[in-house]
């Protein structure tokens, strides 16, 4: 994308993440000197993209490298090639293939696991880097002065404090009360004290509440919010990087089962990032994409709104990185499915029936311990989707299961609790095993007509252009397949700046 275009569109490169020239030198030289400092090298888009490209010299050197510490050797962890051991490369992402038995279906869903990812076991640390990678190399955010704010409902702002903890520079997540205690021990343990933890009223989808506090936070200078929701640093990391780790997968599972082809690609969508996979895979399979969001929250299947709990989704407005126009559908899951298959898939109770009555053990048992709640959703609208368009045993669907259990051990008791007094039986655990698995049904699933896009696309129009101020030209310009196809290309610049970033820096393998 070429600035005259940008300009053309109304665009604001900085505030959008869309900034490909040198903003500033000195602050420029002084990242290089705080790289030198701290022994840190930048990883590309590209190698990110295609970790074969990195460097052998850069691999042993990992070798050594403990994955959940903020060594800055761990910024060449942030993509989807980890082995299961998290240390070493796998040759395509780690994954499981769901079998019709559990599924109800015979197309072929394939779920890559995101836990494998450094420091946070979530994926959203490749968005983080999405954001701040490209105003660390053209000058935009000074590490020895500013602040970086990482709006965000858990996983995002744990990358960003991950991030900034290895860069050295200040940092504060900004997150709802109301999430999983999990993610807030875990941002105790990474941060330095309480002010680097900013909590806002609410639960999931109070993302208003998070912006608002942002806004009044970016009137001091020295801090810079870094705005996943319209950063599409965040959307082009996830297209290249996501998108052709998961076009290796399908080509991998392709290989294994010839006439196969990849028919749709399944994402929960919280900042829309990972959606943006979806535009790469189109280009490469032709598929379809599904964005999925919480049925206690449909905000883009029928413009409604309330509280859930499919932490990290469903956050109650349309993205401004959501490409509406290329999304095929939409679907909607009930966090009941999802919380009660939390508890299946993670209780010895619920363990033992799968082995007993489904014959399901070993791997496969232990993959669903890489599912989280939103994980969970993309599995049953990965199933939903694949009942609806009727695919079959040639047909492969794609998806991701962005953080794992481990998130959300609390909620698993909170949900027993609550929902199975008396405990979770065997009676229980065949209920949700059948209502929510094998014999999830096709209701709230919308394939989109252009109508159907153009409503979800307006909808927008209040978040971006009423409320946060984003010019209307701009927010008009996604609307167009010109727009999207032309950001891939910005990683290139951004390529060339971390690339000379990396020589001022002098740091080496
Ligand atoms: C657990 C979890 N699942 C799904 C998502 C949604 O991903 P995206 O923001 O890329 O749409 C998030 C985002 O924070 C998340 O934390």
């Amino acid at each position: 994308m070429r600035s005259r275009q940008r300009a053309a569109w109304g665009l604001d490169p900085m505030k959008l993440g869309l900034e490909t020239a040198i903003v500033d030198t000195q602050v420029l030289d002084r990242t290089a000197a705080r790289c030198r400092e701290r022994n840190i090298l930048l990883p590309t888009f590209a190698q990110l993209a295609d970790p074969d490209s990195i460097p052998d010299s850069v691999w042993s050197a990992l070798a050594a490298v403990d994955p959940d510490t903020p060594h800055p050797m761990n910024l060449f962890r942030v993509h989807w090639f980890n082995d299961d051991g998290r240390t070493g490369r796998a040759a395509v992402p780690a994954h499981v293939v769901l079998p019709p038995s559990i599924t109800g279906t015979d197309a072929i869903i394939v779920v890559a696991f995101g836990d494998r990812f450094p420091m946070i076991r979530a994926h959203k640390v490749l968005a983080a880097y999405g954001c701040l990678a490209p105003r660390l190399a053209t000058g935009q955010f000074d590490p020895t002065t500013q602040r970086a704010l990482w709006p965000s409902t858990g996983n995002y702002c744990r990358g960003g404090v991950a991030i900034s903890r290895l860069l050295g520079c200040r940092s504060a997540a900004v997150l709802p009360e109301g999430m999983s205690r999990e993610r807030f021990e875990w941002l105790d343990r990474w941060t330095e004290g309480p002010d680097e933890i900013i909590k806002t009223p609410g639960t999931e989808s109070n993302v208003k509440e998070i912006y608002d506090a942002c806004t009044e936070l970016e009137a001091d200078p020295q801090n810079l919010v870094l705005n996943q929701f319209c950063d599409f640093g965040n959307h082009v990391a996830h297209r290249l990087c996501t998108g052709r780790a998961l076009e290796r997968l399908a080509r991998q599972v392709q290989a294994d089962r010839p006439g196969t082809h990849p028919a749709l690609f399944v994402s929960a969508t919280g900042s829309a990032g990972t959606l943006g996979a979806g535009d790469h895979l189109k280009g490469a399979f032709g598929l379809k994409c599904a964005a999925v969001e919480p049925l206690e929250c449909p905000t883009l299947l029928y413009n409604g709104y309330g509280e859930h709990n499919i932490q990290g989704i469903g956050d109650r407005h349309v993205p401004l990185i959501h490409n509406v126009m290329g999304t095929d559908l939409v679907i909607g899951v009930t966090d009941r499915a999802t919380d009660h298959l939390l508890v299946l898939l993670n209780t010895d109770v619920g363990r033992a029936h799968l082995a007993d009555q489904h014959d399901i053990s070993g791997l496969l048992l232990d993959a669903f311990r890489s599912m989280g709640l939103s994980s969970l959703a993309n599995v049953i609208a990965s199933i939903k989707a694949a009942k609806r368009l009727g695919l079959g045993r040639d047909d492969i669907v794609l998806t991701v299961a962005t953080d794992g259990a481990a998130m959300y051990a609390s909620e698993i008791e909170r949900i027993s609790v609550r929902d199975f007094p008396s405990g979770f039986d065997a009676g229980d655990a065949g209920e949700a095993f059948e209502s929510w698995l094998s014999g999830a049904t096709t209701d709230h699933v919308l394939e989109l007509e252009t109508m159907d896009r153009e409503r979800i696309f307006n909808l927008g129009y209040f978040t971006w252009v009423e409320q946060q101020g984003v010019s209307l030209a701009a927010f008009e310009a996604r609307r167009s397949r010109e727009f999207w196809d032309g950001l891939p290309s910005l990683a290139r610049s951004w390529d060339e700046h971390i690339i000379d970033l990396n020589h001022r820096s002098g740091v080496r393998t």
